[in-house]
């Protein structure tokens, strides 16, 4: 059974959970490679997509945590690179086993793999970022507020009217 994207999975960073809703795609697309009979070509191609995504994602998400000051950065860096290592290793054994029964066999148990990986990766690791990502828009959001006040506040000391965009519309 594929897996749905919910809204509980989302860790609140746009980046982040477009990544996650994409890695859910690939491990679908695997199902669907490994359905009846086994394309070992498709296989190989979806599970190398998958290693390489995974990578970029792991490093779009450690940059993210380095930025919002998350305190299991080193711990979540080191899981990442087990989970990678893992992958690899899973890509490597699939790729030297040959064709048959036993082949199949392991492609259809790496998908359990995959599915369990996934949901424990954002389920109970990632979804831990989320207070952090939300602390930092917030005050991302405060720092814009108190810009734009003492935009204002120095416009009308200067006897101006507020202006606060470029294009010159009067700021409400
Ligand atoms: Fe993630």
């Amino acid at each position: 059974m594929s897996i749905a994207w919910r809204d509980a999975m989302c860790v609140g960073e746009q980046t982040i959970d477009d990544d996650h809703k994409h890695l859910i795609d690939l491990i679908n697309a695997f199902e669907v490679a490994i359905a009846g009979k086994i394309d070992h070509k498709k296989v190989a191609r979806v599970l190398l997509g998958l290693v390489e995504y995974t990578g970029e994602h792991f490093a779009r998400e450690e940059e993210l945590q380095l930025a919002i000051r998350y305190p299991y950065y080193e711990s979540h860096r080191r899981s990442h690179r087990d989970v990678l290592k893992k992958l690899s290793e899973i890509v490597t054994e699939f790729t030297k086993a040959p064709e048959g029964p036993a082949r199949d066999r392991m492609v259809r148990d790496l998908t359990q793999f995959l599915k369990e990986w996934l949901v424990d990766h954002i389920i109970q690791s990632d979804l831990r970022m989320k207070p952090y990502v939300l602390q930092m828009q917030a005050q991302k959001a405060e720092a814009l507020r108190r810009k734009r006040e003492a935009i204002a506040a120095s416009q009308k000391a200067a006897g101006m009217e507020p202006h606060l965009d470029p294009l010159g519309k009067t700021a409400s």
